[in-house]
């Protein structure tokens, strides 16, 4: 019998693993109960846990192979850690815009699992958006509308990292090869739960197929401000210690950006994606996703 415990914060997101302790060996029971909840809650968290860069790391190939980020920072000799460490001699870089991780890869990454090594007393949250509440959430016109569309995905913010020189023109050339941009459906079923969910974010999709410039900015823009809907977040308050896992096909997260000069420093390892997104009209979910009913109390308040 699992002793853990599973606390959820929000109707449809977030939810606080009690009664673990991740630098004791995970049985199978425990780990299927958060693999559970983790589909359930899209993201999970744990509190005051002293394992170390390794454990984390060893607790993160539980869930899958491991994922080289391309454009961040790696742990020395460790290319699967990623170093997020942010202060006066190195301001965010593109943390603090809406987005799921890495989706100008043919298969987006499938889980992230972020630790907190240092953080200052106040800021430096993380909040996550519910992208199956935010589909659910819209009316059934714009859903069928968007519901056979796709959209291409490019590395952009991080292009910034190539300027200057020539040498670095050539890397750029090397990432663009590397990383073709490809289109994934605006709605894609989740392969495991499969929920329907809205799949564009403003750090990586650059526009809507078959559509003008324009048309396609303004669809992407209404979209995109799904993720900003209240309703549809969870916010996290890191302390040293916290460890969070989210599922990239989900949620989007958005880290705030209200610390500099203070040092905030993380240790991120990902999942590599298993699957290219795909839309599948017929399928049933086997996970609900209780929706959220944004009810007024006069019709038309609004
Ligand atoms: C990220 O975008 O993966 C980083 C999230 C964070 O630092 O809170």
């Amino acid at each position: 019998m699992s002793k853990i415990e599973v606390v959820p914060n929000q109707l449809t997101i977030g939810a606080e693993i009690k009664g673990l302790d991740l630098t004791r060996p995970l049985s199978d029971n425990d780990f299927n109960s958060i693999y559970q909840a983790l589909l359930q809650y899209k993201v999970i968290y744990f509190r005051d846990q002293k394992i170390t860069t390794d454990q984390h790391i060893d607790f993160s190939k539980k869930f899958g192979e491991l994922e080289i980020n391309p454009f961040r920072p790696q742990g020395e000799g460790k290319p699967e850690l990623q170093i997020i460490k942010n202060d006066k001699n190195n301001p965010v870089l593109s943390t603090d815009v809406w987005h799921s991780d890495l989706t100008f890869r043919e298969k987006p990454t499938k889980f992230t699992i972020l630790r907190c090594i240092e953080i200052p007393e106040q800021g430096g949250d993380t909040l996550w958006s519910d992208m199956c509440a935010a589909y659910e959430g819209l009316s059934e016109s714009i859903r069928n509308f968007i519901s056979e569309l796709e959209a291409i995905h490019d590395f952009k913010n991080f292009r910034v990292l190539y300027r200057g020189t020539a040498q670095k023109r050539e890397e750029l050339h090397k990432m663009e090869d590397m990383f073709p941009n490809p289109s994934h459906p605006v709605i894609i079923t989740h392969p495991e739960t499969l929920q329907r969910v809205l799949f564009v974010n403003r750090q990586f999709t650059v526009r809507i197929k078959g559509m003008s410039d324009d048309e396609s900015r303004k669809v992407l823009e209404m979209l995109y401000e799904q993720a900003s809907v209240p309703e549809y977040q969870f916010r996290l308050k890191w302390h040293p210690g916290t460890i969070a896992i989210w599922d990239n096909r989900l949620c989007q997260h958005y880290a705030v950006n209200d610390y500099y000069p203070k040092l905030r420093h993380m240790e991120r390892v990902a999942i590599l994606g298993d699957s290219v997104p795909y839309f599948d009209p017929q399928a049933k979910a086997n996970i609900e996703c209780p929706s959220i009913n944004r009810v007024h109390a006069v019709e038309g308040l609004h």
